[in-house]
């Protein structure tokens, strides 16, 4: 009589494409989408990987059902050489068929970390980028400081050198590159390939404390003129203030803001907290976590732990009028 597949089995096998569903959230940058050459090797592994799985998988789950329906036989069997049968097979694809996979998909494996590790010294621009808890802080060789958001023009190749000031951070933006460490004290190098323009998130990918899951980063590709634009910007003092505008820049001189921010072309010059020079073109606030609306800002300024539990910053306490001038000096800093 043949044997029907264990309730157990059959529920555990129905259940696994949802678990591996479970895994994807829409708006989660994948590295299935590679946007850039260094994310296309990866994703071609991967699949590579995947298919030598699937197959092993299906080979593996029909031995089984084949056992369990067996399972009777091989138990009454009076002549042992259906269950010596065995023997030989075991041999074969428990070590031989094994060794010989694994050995192909490390050599393959090998091969696509040398391509990436080679990055050739080609690259004309080299961005620095230190992980910070938890931000990111972005330098350009023009003297151009900002946070968060790391402006690369589209199509070309760009270096990144990557330090961390205090624990060890990881830099990954998955549709372009594979994570690499930030390690205090040394300096590890990956290149950044865009093929075509967008926003592509970046993430934190090795836990350094509460906010580490909120220690998120935009890479924005864009084409050359419109960066060499951004960058020449970026890099040049605060317009000077007026009005309410300056009103708020002697708020944030007489408070904690000026002991931790910079804000280049003011007395402002600390290096604790992300420089503010050219804030307001920021799109998001908190690294990425918030739209950088006033609203947002204003609640930044004067709860931090409610956006970021954890973070260093200390609240400030400000009349309304006082926090209204200071919003009107931030917003001011394109
Ligand atoms: Cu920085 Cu996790």
């Amino acid at each position: 009589m043949r044997k029907r597949l264990r309730p157990e089995l059959a529920i555990s096998l129905s259940v696994l494409p949802l678990a591996m569903l479970g895994a994807c959230a829409s708006d989660a940058p994948s590295v299935l989408e590679p946007a850039g050459p260094a994310a296309a090797s990866v994703e071609r592994l991967w699949w590579l990987l995947f298919w030598i799985s699937f197959v092993v998988f299906l080979i593996v789950l029909a031995l089984m059902v084949r056992a369990l329906r067996g399972r009777g036989r091989i138990e009454d069997a009076v002549d042992d050489s259906e269950v010596r049968w065995g023997e030989p097979f075991v041999a074969l694809a428990g070590v031989v068929v094994p060794w010989i996979i694994l050995t192909v998909a490390f050599i393959i494996s090998l091969g696509v970390m040398k391509e990436l590790a080679t990055a050739e010294e080609s690259e004309d621009l080299t961005i620095e980028v230190e992980g910070r808890m938890w931000w990111w802080e972005v330098r350009y060789p023009n003297g151009a400081v900002t946070a968060t958001e790391i402006h690369i023009p589209v199509g070309e190749r760009v270096r990144i050198k990557l330090t961390s000031a205090d624990v060890i951070h990881s830099f990954w933006v998955p549709e372009l590159q594979v994570k690499l460490d930030q390690v205090p004290g040394r300096v590890n190098e990956l290149s950044l390939q865009a093929n075509k323009p967008g926003r592509y998130r970046g993430q934190c990918a090795e836990y350094c404390g509460l906010q580490h899951a909120n220690m998120i980063f935009t890479v924005i590709a864009e084409p050359r003129a419109e960066f060499d634009a951004w960058v020449a910007n970026e890099a040049k003092p605060t317009v000077t203030a007026a009005g309410s505008a300056l009103r708020g820049r002697d708020v944030f001189m007489d408070n904690s803001c000026v002991g931790c921010h910079a804000v280049r072309g003011t007395e402002a010059g600390a290096e604790l907290g992300p420089d503010l020079t050219h804030l307001a073109s920021r799109s998001t606030l908190g690294s990425a976590i918030l739209p950088n609306t006033r609203e947002n800002l204003a609640r930044l300024i004067t709860d931090p732990q409610s956006v970021k539990p954890g973070v260093t910053m200390p609240p400030t306490s400000l009349s309304s009028d006082e926090l209204n001038d200071l919003l009107d000096f931030l917003q001011q800093l394109t």
